[in-house]
């Protein structure tokens, strides 16, 4: 009799929850009408389903759903798949859920679509070297344009995580050092990736993480504590995650990392006080890969199910892969541990995007072979990723212009490990990109140089001490009017659980450059890494010096183009490179010391064996032309607390070609309550100058971004002196300065 009555009243609300799915949009309180009555129809076991998350395999028959997973699904026990991609593929998956479970709730797709999904761009490093967010915007863009066309919701980026340690592989994934420049970014990747409208065919929603502060890993090991002051924390670590919110992102997800004694993933502090009631995040937590289950290693939980009661609670929604709540949840609930409602609650953050995605409008419609077929690869997706690549590479030295190729020459040697190299320019999580496609340094120079003759040696291999190739190497460089050296790590040496302890060219590739170099020839040296590398001795001895980062499928195309001059350097380093692992941490934005380094004065802040300088700073690069700076005036000599300070700069081509220039606008606060940094970034911008010419160029700040925290969320900004130093790079010499009131 209980079943049929449970039968019939399911059967009544199936109605009522049926006829309220009026296809004529889902504004939000009609969206939070059809969760209710939804959530209302389920069981617990179904509601624990939409808070677990499985990935798809793939073997070499291709992508397959593991057999209890399938079942799973059938039941109505999963709410989203990862690593399921393409229009057939996540069809069948989302059948197997929308055909067989009692209330056809749709399945969420997820993927690490970091940077490219078939076309790859550049990896997020690199990106922030361009500072160029309009095509930062653009290059997450096309990502979701390819992505949703392979079946995709919702990708696991942007990675927002600040960090100044290059040993931590994943430096590689985020946008670098600084607060500033890295919650910008960071908007833009969610704006590219989200659109206007979850709604429309073309995004994925995003997912800012690793929430939180995952880049301060202790000594850059992956996966190791953080550990650091709540002002830290605000101050340096949280803008980028605040602005992906701000920005809209539709989820987060926790980091690996314990936070001052607290794993991410039962941090109540960061996902609910922080992230919910301070910033209003409405979305849904999602964990880190089988996180819940890592708070028995973290030493916080005695089982699974204190894991599983503890993260919940802490404001966790959705459980990547460790299957703790699935396992855990209904006995937790029986035993009055966790409340229902904690759990209906996730349930409705989760199906709100999926509303708002359009999935149960419907469940197949980013899962269509005409839309994919004709949203791949296509050639002004291509074309975008070969601008995000050219904005993307750093020149780090041009002596006596070896730089750019004339087109007189007659042989290039293109000499090193990288040269026609293809797997290793995608990087580390380069989606479901086909590394065959990439278009090698090799390749960009052939067709960019059709009537030279192009000698390609690799001299050596990426790592491991064979000097076979060295004798080869060094006769084509004496064949060439021209040698390039195309060195760097492999794209599995930065990115998860790649750190490094030394920062050197990895395996004998120091030995070849020096081998090359002795030779004479005029030599470009094109670093491929994930990570700033301690390239020292090129920096004093190769004659021009490139950081190419891992550009993606056009790399050869876009290093083609800075190297002929078709197109001419712009990019700045959005990260400090150390001239040892000694230095680190070390970045622009360093505080003065009670001992500020004098080195006519022992007892100063400084190392016996190293300079405190990195060998390149935050903010650096170079052009094939030279920029001038002048006339840095501000509208008043004092300010007040709501006035608005506009400050002017003149900036002049002064060389012979025309260029984009990075120009950086760094404020220090002299004296204050507490101690500042001798500079941070407040504010930048691009500007493009034919040679000779010269353009005024004009910041707006506002008091309250010359602020700090001084206790918990309390931020102030205090009267007083303060400089402004305007250039184009961190140690901008240009300086003014102003009172406020
Ligand atoms: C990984 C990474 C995370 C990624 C997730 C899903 O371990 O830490 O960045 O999104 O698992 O692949």
């Amino acid at each position: 009799m209980k079943q049929l009555t449970f039968l019939l009243i399911s059967l009544v609300l199936l109605l009522t929850f049926t006829m309220c799915q009026q296809p004529n949009g889902n504004d939000q309180d009609e969206v939070a009408q059809k969760i209710d009555s939804l959530i209302d129809l389920m069981t617990l076991e179904e509601k624990i389903g939409q808070l677990t998350l499985y990935t798809s395999d793939m073997d070499q028959t291709g992508a397959f759903i593991r057999k209890e997973y399938e079942s799973d699904i059938k039941q109505g026990k999963v709410g989203a798949i990862f690593n399921a991609y393409g229009a057939d593929y996540t069809r069948r998956l989302q059948e197997m859920a929308v055909n067989n479970s009692r209330l056809r709730i749709p399945l969420l797709f997820g993927y690490d679509v970091i940077h490219g999904h078939r076309t790859i761009f550049p990896v997020p490093l690199a990106e922030a070297a361009s500072w160029n967010l309009e095509a930062i915007e653009n290059s997450a863009r096309v990502a979701a344009e390819e992505a949703s066309a392979e079946g995709l919701h919702w990708t696991f980026a942007p990675m927002a995580d600040i960090a100044r340690d290059p040993r931590w592989g994943r430096i590689v994934e985020g946008a670098g050092e600084d607060p500033y420049l890295g919650a910008l970014i960071a908007a833009a990747r969610v704006k590219g990736f989200q659109g206007d409208d979850l709604a429309d065919l073309n995004t994925l929603a995003a997912c800012v993480k690793h929430f939180a502060a995952y880049g301060a890993s202790q000594a850059g090991r992956d996966y190791h504590s953080v550990d650091m002051s709540e002002l830290m924390l605000r101050e340096v670590y949280l803008p980028p995650y605040k602005a992906a919110v701000e920005a809209g992102a539709a989820t987060a997800m926790t980091s690996f990392n314990d936070l001052n004694g607290v794993p991410a993933t039962s941090n109540h502090f960061l996902l609910t006080e922080l992230l919910r009631d301070e910033w209003g995040f409405e979305g849904f937590v999602v964990t880190d890969y089988t996180s819940i289950m890592e708070l028995l290693y973290h030493g916080v939980a005695a089982d699974t199910a204190h894991a599983a009661e503890l993260s919940l609670k802490a404001g966790v929604d959705m459980d990547m892969q460790a299957g703790i709540f699935q396992q855990s949840l209904t006995k937790l609930v029986s035993e009055k541990r966790i409340q229902e409602t904690i759990i209906d609650q996730a349930v409705s953050r989760i199906l709100k995007i999926k509303f708002e995605l359009g999935l149960f409008d419907d469940p197949y419609r980013y899962s269509y072979k005409e839309r994919e077929k004709n949203n791949i690869m296509r050639p002004d997706q291509l074309e975008a990723a070969r601008d995000m690549a050219r904005k993307s590479i750093v020149l780090l030295r041009n002596e006596k212009n070896t730089l750019p190729i004339s087109n007189e020459v007659k042989t290039i040697a293109l000499i090193g490990p990288m040269g026609s190299n293809q797997r290793d320019l995608f990087g580390s999580w380069s989606a479901a990109g086909d590394w065959t496609k990439a278009v090698s340094l090799a390749q960009g120079l052939k067709s960019r140089f059709p009537d030279t003759k192009i000698i390609v040696e690799e001299g050596c291999s990426i790592e491991g001490n064979d000097k076979s190739g060295f004798r080869a190497a060094e006769k084509a460089a004496k064949q060439a009017d021209f040698v390039i050296l195309a060195l760097g790590e492999a794209y599995w040496m930065s990115g998860e659980a790649a750190s490094r302890s030394e920062l050197s060219l990895p395996g004998v590739q120091q030995e070849l450059a020096e081998l090359i170099i002795e030779t004479g020839k005029p030599v470009a040296s094109v670093i491929m890494s994930g990570r700033p590398l301690t390239i020292n001795w090129l920096a004093e001895n190769s004659p021009a010096l490139i950081q190419a980062w891992f550009l993606g499928t056009q790399s050869g195309n876009a290093l083609a183009d800075i190297l002929s001059g078709d197109y001419n350097p712009s990019a700045k380093l959005p990260v400090t490179f150390p001239r040892n692992v000694g230095q680190i941490p070390i970045y622009y934005s360093m505080k003065n010391t009670g001992r500020p380094f004098d080195e006519n004065n022992k007892y100063t802040s400084k190392y016996l064996d190293v300079s405190n300088e990195p060998l390149y700073p935050f903010g650096f690069g170079l052009s094939y032309t030279s920029f001038h700076y002048d006339k840095l005036t501000l509208s008043q000599q004092s300010y007040k607390m709501n006035d608005s300070i506009q400050v002017s700069v003149e900036v002049s081509n002064t060389g012979r070609v025309a260029g984009e220039e990075i120009v950086q606008l760094y404020v220090r606060d002299p004296v204050a309550s507490m101690t500042r940094p001798v500079r941070e970034l407040k504010a930048f911008d691009r500007i493009w100058l034919e040679p000779g010419s010269s353009k005024i160029i004009k910041f707006r700040l506002h008091p309250n971004q010359l602020g700090f925290y001084v206790s918990g969320k309390k931020y102030i900004t205090e009267p007083g002196k303060f400089s402004i130093f305007v250039g184009g790079n961190s140690n901008a010499s240009l300086e003014t300065g102003f009172d406020l009131k």
